[in-house]
């Protein structure tokens, strides 16, 4: 009977230890086998992920010469609303031109002669200068150029623009805003300025253009 029982206890213990062990086992395998597929599964998956989305990047981001800036130079904010919404219209990054002395109201005062404002447009050579660093164009493809026309004329401190950053392969467009004068001679006066980019037709806005006129303009440049 002591034997019996010693041989049941025994027994007992070997199954309890076999059952533990089983289950060690499996923990064991069970932890091991997914980490076998998982130490690969995670690193192809994650190859396969970078792959899509290299695929995915490609063909969302657009090339760097793809970019849109619209730059605008504007004394009263008619040009202003103009630039914004073609920036808006065009997903454009928007490049104010500030002036590095602002103009007064009597600078602007197109009736005195006298004014900064007549005095730069008699100077052909004037070239205002302009707050803060150049622009940088890399990256942009496409430039919207946005001034008020001044007697006619663009002011001069977009002659200080286009003659300080490199339109080489750029594609530009002119707009300006104005009391009645249209664009008249303006864009082809900085164009040769520039001496680079392609130009092409620019085109005067009422500040109020609405979102349609400017979009199917948009639609049409070549
Ligand atoms: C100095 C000066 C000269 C201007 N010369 C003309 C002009 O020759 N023809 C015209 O139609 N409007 C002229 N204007 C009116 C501006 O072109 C017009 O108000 C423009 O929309 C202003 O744009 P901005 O608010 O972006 O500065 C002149 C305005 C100023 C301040």
């Amino acid at each position: 009977m002591k034997r019996t029982k010693g041989i049941l206890g025994f027994v007992m213990v070997a199954c309890l230890l076999g059952g533990l062990a089983g289950c060690g086992g499996q923990a064991a395998s069970a932890s091991a086998a997914p980490a076998q597929p998982a130490s690969s599964s995670p690193a192809s998956s994650a190859a396969a992920d970078a792959a899509s989305s290299e695929a995915a990047a490609a063909s969302s981001v657009p090339a760097p010469e793809d970019g849109v800036l619209v730059a605008y130079f504007s004394a009263t904010g008619n040009t202003r609303a103009v630039a914004e919404k073609i920036a808006a219209l065009t997903g454009g990054d928007l490049y104010e031109i500030v002036p590095a002395q602002p103009y007064t109201s009597e600078d602007l005062d197109w009736r005195n002669s006298q004014s900064r404002s007549s005095q730069e447009m008699d100077d052909p050579d004037a070239r205002p200068e302009i707050a803060g660093s150049p622009v940088e164009m890399d990256g942009y493809g496409t430039l919207y150029l946005g001034y008020p026309i001044w007697h006619g004329q663009a002011p001069r401190i977009l002659s200080t623009f286009v003659e300080s950053c490199d339109l080489e392969g750029v594609r530009v467009i002119p707009f300006c805003t104005s009391g009645s004068s249209g664009i008249g001679s303006s864009a082809d006066s900085l164009a040769e300025q520039a001496g680079g980019g392609a130009w092409l037709e620019g085109r005067r806005f009422d500040s109020g253009v609405p979102d349609s006129e400017l979009q199917a303009w948009i639609d049409g440049l070549a």
